[in-house]
């Protein structure tokens, strides 16, 4: 069904000539129709501005739908990302040469928004899970403690839900950062369905911004956000970041997307419901010996442990690939991760149980040596980072000049200025021998 957001640019496209970008001129008879031009439009008279949105225009009214589904004070589509929303958002919360908290394991995008805003970070390193390896929460005692380490931070950054769907007391938290008068930035990218079902734990509204890709795990296309601010004192600037760090030319396909999964969520109870009933299938059958399944808060992410086993992730994403034909959405040394959704069938995730308890049949026990998925020491920063990525590093063997990580999940495992310990040597050789490449982005 169409969206009213679309049925609005088509009234207004309806009778002109587009005298206007894009250069395509919504021209199918002559390009064909098998790209969306017909409903490609830009900011023309009665298709609303992404960034300032009129409150009753297209844009305008899509931004009232989100505050009210989510509680926030007010909400912002975004179409490049939850990644320029996080550069934005932190960028709202902190001035030039701020000291910040910032869980170490955050999104390559939040480390970006530290080394561009010049932040000094005072890093928590997350606690690893001994059963699977994984990141765990991050405590409001570990903030606090963090507060007494760093000097007068400003703002405190972490990622809840992580990847794996493991989620942080955010409430206790957003606590300890009013006490020291911190704002609190939540990265919720992998949370946008939280709160839509008891199936499911609450979005994270005690963040004074928190940012989520309606695309990860929403129906969604690519690329769509939000930024949801629930501090009203910061709506003004979140908007004016986000008109620095987002297009000047924002796509409507994607704007319409937006609409279409806000209609979905108004409307969405049956289709939770539903996603319940086929989870509850999916756990109910799925009950491997020798592989496990990680439980986290969220029921939707399904990583699957391959430790004592004779698989790795690779291994075990290679046979699923092969023989059972599914994509798993992340492999890392010990575990992959599959990714479902409100939009997954009864069909996809009896398949996905099935090849899993095939594919356990077949392994076998190993004392293998395990590998955590993330370092458990925190490497000292040398030179701070915003001044490491200035500088030649080249020929120091002692400093990195690169950052370093496996993507997906593209967490930094390394930052430029921090020392190459031996500890973080260890740790990329035991992710090679996995088969898990790190990738080496290059600062000098
Ligand atoms: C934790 C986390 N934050 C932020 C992002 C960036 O999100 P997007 O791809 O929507 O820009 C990702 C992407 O994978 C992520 O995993």
């Amino acid at each position: 069904m169409k969206t009213k957001f679309q049925e609005q640019i088509e009234e207004v496209t309806r009778s002109s000539i587009p005298m206007h970008m894009p250069g395509h001129k919504r021209n199918v008879a002559m390009l064909g129709d098998d790209l969306p031009y017909s409903v490609d439009v830009t900011e023309i008279d009665g298709a609303d501005d992404l960034h300032d949105p009129e409150a009753d225009g297209i844009i305008g009214s899509l931004c009232e739908k989100y505050s009210s589904l989510y509680g926030a004070r007010s909400a912002r589509p975004l179409i490049n990302g939850s990644t320029c929303g996080i550069l934005a958002g932190i960028r709202t919360l902190t001035s030039p040469g701020d000291s910040v908290i910032v869980a170490r394991n955050c999104h390559k995008s939040v480390w970006h928004a530290i080394e561009i805003c010049r932040l000094n970070p005072t890093c928590i390193l997350p606690p690893i899970t001994p059963e699977h390896g994984i990141c765990d929460a991050i405590t409001a005692e570990a903030i606090e403690e963090a507060f007494e380490r760093s000097s007068g931070a400003t703002c405190v950054i972490l990622t809840s839900p992580t990847y794996e769907g493991v989620i942080s007391d955010i409430d206790a938290i957003s606590s300890v950062c009013k006490k020291h008068g911190a704002a609190l930035f939540v990265d919720a990218a992998h949370g946008a369905h939280l709160g839509f079902s008891n199936l499911f734990p609450d979005f994270p509204r005690g963040a004074d911004i928190a940012v989520t890709s309606l695309h990860k795990t929403l129906p969604a296309l690519t690329q769509t956000a939000l930024g949801l601010v629930f501090n009203e004192k910061y709506s003004s600037r979140f908007a004016r970041n986000l008109g620095i760090f987002e297009t000047s030319s924002p796509s409507y396909i994607l704007m319409n997307s937006i609409a279409k999964c806000a209609d979905i969520l108004a409307d969405g109870n049956a289709l939770f419901d539903n996603y319940r009933t086929i989870l509850d299938e999916f756990y109910a059958s799925t009950n491997p010996s020798k592989l496990n399944l990680i439980k986290t808060d969220d029921i939707g992410k399904i990583s699957i442990s391959t430790r004592n086993t004779t698989f790795t992730g690779s291994s075990l994403a290679d046979a699923l690939r092969s023989r059972f034909s599914i994509e798993p959405e992340m492999v890392h040394s010990d575990y992959l991760l599959c990714m479902t959704s409100v939009c997954d069938t009864r069909e996809t995730l009896s398949a996905l149980s099935k090849a899993i308890m095939s594919l356990d049949e077949e392994a076998e026990y190993s004392d293998k040596k395990s590998i955590p998925s993330f370092i458990t020491e925190l490497p000292p920063a040398e030179i701070p980072l915003h001044d490491a990525v200035w500088l030649d590093l080249e020929g120091r063997e002692d400093i990195s000049d690169a950052y370093v990580w496996v993507y997906p999940p593209g967490i930094p495992i390394l930052l430029p200025g921090e020392k190459v310990t031996e500890e973080i040597k260890n740790h990329l050789e035991m992710l090679k021998n996995s088969g898990i490449s790190p990738k080496i982005i290059k600062t000098s």
